[in-house]
């Protein structure tokens, strides 16, 4: 067994064997999940990696992105295989032979500061420049969850402004919240979620240790993509976001993540594979979990790219 479909179906087929329903991912450490896949091959191997050092130097200063977005009109065939297509738009097939799984949402997740927001009208607006001088993140949050800067703000449960670890080396940038998230108020608890969670820990990062947020901090109707307007107006939060959280690198997981922070329309298939910066910050794109769902193949590129997420953190 040396393919990481097979690792990942294997924990999977265990947790169903052991009379889960719920996978609670968050409350598996990395080295429960290791003795979990004994006789790991050689790259599984390489992924017990020591714990991340969180000794971190101040000096790390961010430089504004170019926010150019993809075509929104390329063919069908063409923005799905440049991962364009709202990866999580309609629930994906399981791995072959495994069992529906999913989170309970709402969860707390430990180490974070985050509690599960309540539904809120949108307020008063606020401009970037003012959400770019907030200083700590809960109040960037806070005006986050009263955001009334784009009309998602009018059909949105939750706003979904991200969770975790606040001094996080490793920051987690994904797409978009969607159907469980708007419910729930916290990003990645759906299916895609818990696949982040596995292929997080297979790589040896816990879901406690790294900091969660989207692209967008409220479902677009229906899973849609998000439109270039919302991204705009919903980028200032994350700029901050990693400004304050000031990770020593970035997973950018999907084409919107990867390019809306680097600002270009490259395919995610042609951007991941290298390590390249946001603001001085080394990021990391790869496939969205969701794609993934869909494509089961694409596992063992997200593995191979969280591998050299994590030789940047080790060599930093
Ligand atoms: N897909 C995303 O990109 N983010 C989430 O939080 C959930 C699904």
């Amino acid at each position: 067994m040396n393919d990481p479909r097979d690792l990942l179906r294997a924990y999977l087929r265990q947790r169903q064997e052991l009379g889960e329903e719920e996978l609670v991912l968050d409350r598996l450490s990395p080295s429960e999940l290791h003795a979990l896949l004994s006789n790991t091959p050689a790259p599984l191997a390489a992924a017990a990696a020591p714990a991340i050092d969180r000794s971190r130097p101040a000096d790390r200063a961010p430089a504004a992105p170019p926010m150019d977005r993809v075509s929104e009109h390329a063919p069908a065939v063409e923005r799905a295989s440049a991962g364009l297509e709202r990866v999580d738009a309609a629930p994906p097939p399981p791995f072959p032979g495994e069992p529906e799984t999913h989170v309970r949402a709402g969860a707390p997740v430990p180490g974070t500061t985050d509690a599960p927001p309540s539904p809120r009208a949108p307020a008063a607006y606020v401009s970037a420049e003012e959400i770019s001088s907030l200083p700590v993140l809960a109040q960037v949050r806070e005006i986050a969850l009263g955001c009334p800067r784009c009309g998602l703000a009018n059909t949105r449960k939750h706003v979904v402004f991200g969770e975790g670890r606040e001094t996080a080396d490793v920051m987690v940038v994904g797409e978009a919240p969607g159907q469980e998230e708007d419910r729930s108020g916290r990003p990645f608890v759906g299916r895609a979620g818990k696949l982040l969670d596995l292929l997080l820990l297979s790589s040896g990062f816990s879901r406690d240790d790294v900091y969660i947020c989207n692209v967008l901090k409220c479902r677009p109707p229906q899973n849609r993509n998000p439109q270039p307007d919302e991204v705009d107006a919903c980028s200032p939060y994350l700029l901050r976001q990693v400004e304050l959280v000031q990770p020593r690198v970035i997973l950018a997981f999907g084409a919107f993540a990867a390019q809306t922070l680097l600002g270009t329309d490259i395919t995610i298939g042609k951007l991941r594979g290298k390590t390249h910066k946001y603001r001085g910050v080394p990021l990391v794109p790869t496939y969205h979990p969701a794609a993934c769902l869909r494509h089961p193949a694409w596992v063992r590129s997200v593995w191979e790219d969280l591998q050299r997420a994590r030789d940047v953190l080790d060599a930093a």
